[in-house]
């Protein structure tokens, strides 16, 4: 694989317990979707469950191997994407604590969700340093692999700009090499006379007239060529922009395509509220849960005309069903001439084929512990591969190599 680091996709989630549909609609088909694409690296954040789970850990370690697991269950593949356990790879911490001796308060402190969490969780005491570091560890697991781009959802925005921020004020700080320009110059060389040329005018229009087309110009030059390494093209793209080396690279937030897969009783899906259909649930229960989950309360007799807008079964058909279907529903609700049972059926058939073969995966991996393993230790390695070439950059940066 020898892709640029432009490529890599990194997230991660909390080991929280089973997932469920809306992880599986929200999540984790846009990851089987990105591998294909990117450099992906996916981990379980046991770190950041600690943060708010300080006082109960016994079952951090058993939900971190399930949602591998889970992942895998889901169709994320280990040999496209490196999957991992964050406390596995110490770099994320090393980096963590180097990170923090150069990040004001103020920037953690005016985090929305630092706030929000600590009103939502008031039975738990959050006024820990641990959970006032919380975006800064996660701005470390993101920073450490060079990624380009963080799938998340729209709370953790601002955790990515966080990173962003502090990715520049490391840069700034620590970027400025003593003979930056006598490198630069001697990297432009090594991509050949013609490119080396154009590098040069690109980076003069850019610098003197702001134009933003020739930065874009000598971004693509940059990452068009093979004879220079990533250092030196990271050189060279702080050497074009005007700012020092780029030490660590600011990352942009991917956000998945918004979706807000409804849960059994028409709120947003969610494990707090109890309306759950688990990617593990037994296909009996599964098929229990959606006969009983209510629908349009108008419609109490089977004569009854209904309304789908006011029915959380449609909700569900709108993520599961073909217009053809949802047709046939409007029609029959809205003139009474099919039944609520009828109209669940195919939408249990729709779940229960799409969470076969996902069972069917899981029990595979779930009987074969040394391939779940195998999976896990390979990902470590690779993580810890690649952690560690960002940690070289940053000691020596530091000057503590
Ligand atoms: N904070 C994320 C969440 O709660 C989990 C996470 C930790 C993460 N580190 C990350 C996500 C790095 C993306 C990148 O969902
Ligand atoms: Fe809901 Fe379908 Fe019953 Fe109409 S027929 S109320 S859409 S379950």
């Amino acid at each position: 694989m020898n892709q640029a680091a432009t490529d890599t996709v990194l997230s991660g989630m909390r080991p929280t317990g089973q997932l469920h549909l809306g992880h599986l609609h929200g999540v984790l088909n846009n990851w089987v979707k990105l591998q294909e694409q990117y450099r992906c690296l996916f981990f379980v954040a046991d770190w950041h469950a600690l943060t708010t789970h300080y006082d109960d850990t016994s079952n951090i370690a058993q939900h971190s191997r399930e949602m591998i697991l889970d992942w895998l269950a889901a169709g994320v593949d280990p040999e496209k994407a490196t999957l991992f356990i964050q406390s596995h790879v110490p770099e994320h911490a090393e980096l963590h604590l180097l990170l923090s001796m150069m990040t004001p308060l103020s920037w953690l402190e005016r985090i929305p969700s630092y706030k929000d969490q600590q009103q939502k969780l008031s039975n738990k005491d959050l006024s820990t340093y641990g959970f006032l570091g919380y975006p800064l560890l996660q701005s470390a697991d993101i920073l450490v692999y060079r990624a380009a781009w963080v799938p998340v959802g729209e709370d953790q925005v601002s955790h990515v700009e966080l990173t962003r921020e502090v990715a520049r004020r490391f840069n700034y700080l620590y970027g400025r090499e003593a003979d930056f320009e006598t490198k630069a110059q001697a990297n432009a060389k090594k991509m050949g006379k013609k490119a080396a040329k154009r590098y040069q005018q690109l980076r003069k229009t850019y610098q003197e007239t702001g134009d933003t087309e020739a930065l874009a110009a000598g971004h693509e030059l940059l990452q068009a060529q093979s004879n220079i390494n990533q250092e030196e093209r990271e050189r060279l793209t702080g050497y074009l922009e005007g700012t020092g080396k780029t030490l660590l690279v600011e990352p942009q937030p991917l956000l998945a395509p918004a979706s807000k897969m409804p849960g059994l009783d028409g709120q947003k899906m969610s494990k707090s509220y109890g309306n759950t259909i688990s990617l593990r649930d037994d296909p009996k229960d599964i098929e229990q849960k959606l006969r009983t989950m209510p629908t349009d309360p108008a419609r109490v007799r089977l004569t009854d005309a209904g309304n789908p807008e006011r029915c959380p079964v449609f909700q569900l058909h709108e993520v599961y069903s073909d217009e053809d279907t949802k047709q046939w529903i409007q029609k029959g609700c809205t003139e009474a001439g099919i039944g609520c049972l009828e109209c669940k059926k195919p939408l249990i058939d729709s779940v229960l084929a799409e969470l076969t073969p996902m069972q069917e995966r899981f029990l595979h991996y779930a009987k074969d512990t040394a391939a779940l393993d195998k999976i896990i230790l390979d990902g470590q390695a690779q993580a810890r591969e690649m952690a560690g070439e960002t940690l070289k950059i940053v000691r020596e940066s530091l000057g503590l190599a």
